[in-house]
């Protein structure tokens, strides 16, 4: 680099900085949307082992117990077993749980509202935080964009759970422009705006969000305040009746 073309050089420099910053950019999205891809995959292949496999186990070791159960007579075996035997419900318990998190039927069964609010009535269970949830849907959206939704919808209300100390969230859903759009909202303690557009390393929560909306063709926004709660916004776009018909 001669030094006596400073302007040139100048220019060059930044010309070089951009690029790198692209692609630097470029690498990122492509291994957080390979995270998003291959998370799926995996929720799902495991849902299915845990269920086809693990669940059956212990069912079996269930039935087993009762069976042993009926041929004791002594009251301390008695009582041995029969907290063996609450001992595996609790376990098959909570392999379910697991199955729920990772992917409910109700979402391939029943539909996306239906799944949202056993997600919901479930957060409340488990963390006392109150819910509205409304639907202006006028249809079922098709498998891939409700797993999208749905995951997206998990991923704001995970984050509601963990950092808002809410006591409510209101879900809505709308047909808008093509496409569905899901506002969720907190009364919690909200957080600093620059937080949720630079990424801050080991959280990607809101980082796969955005990856995930793009990846749809969508987009997410997020909203928040210092004590004021926060709103996240996604939208996704549904294909065309008639792309549907050729699927
Ligand atoms: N609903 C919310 N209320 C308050 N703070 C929030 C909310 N959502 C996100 N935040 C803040 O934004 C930060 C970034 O969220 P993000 O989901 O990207 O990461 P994380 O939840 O910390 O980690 P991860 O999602 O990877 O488990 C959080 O650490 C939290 O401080
Ligand atoms: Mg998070």
């Amino acid at each position: 680099i001669s030094v006596e073309v400073g302007g040139h050089t100048r220019v060059f420099t930044v010309a070089r900085d951009i690029s790198d910053r692209r692609r630097i950019e470029e690498e990122r999205r492509a291994l957080i949307s390979r995270l998003v891809t291959v998370q799926e995959e995996q929720r799902h292949r495991i849902a299915n082992d845990i269920h086809d496999d693990s669940i059956q186990t212990m069912f079996g070791v269930g039935i087993r117990l009762h069976l042993l159960r009926t041929m004791l007579v002594d009251g301390e075996q008695l009582r041995v077993v029969s907290n063996l035997e609450a001992t595996v419900d609790q376990a098959i318990g909570r392999l379910r749980h697991l199955i729920f998190e990772l992917r409910p039927t109700a979402l391939d069964h029943d539909g996306l509202v239906p799944a949202l609010r056993l997600y919901l009535d479930q957060m409340r269970t488990e963390s006392g935080i109150e819910f509205d949830l409304q639907s202006l849907l006028s249809a079922e959206p098709p498998a891939e964009p409700r797993v999208t939704l749905y995951r997206l919808a998990q991923e704001a209300l995970v984050n509601v759970r963990k950092h808002a100390q809410a006591h409510r969230v209101r879900v809505s859903l709308d047909d808008h422009k093509g496409g569905i759009s899901v506002r969720i909202q907190d009364d919690g303690r909200g957080f600093h705006m620059s937080r949720a557009n630079t990424p801050v390393p080991g959280h990607l929560g809101m980082a796969a969000m955005r990856e995930r909306a793009r990846m749809a063709g969508g987009w997410v926004e997020v909203d928040s305040a210092m004590n004021r709660g926060t709103t996240v916004e996604f939208w996704i776009p549904l294909p065309a009746l008639e792309e549907r018909n050729v699927a």
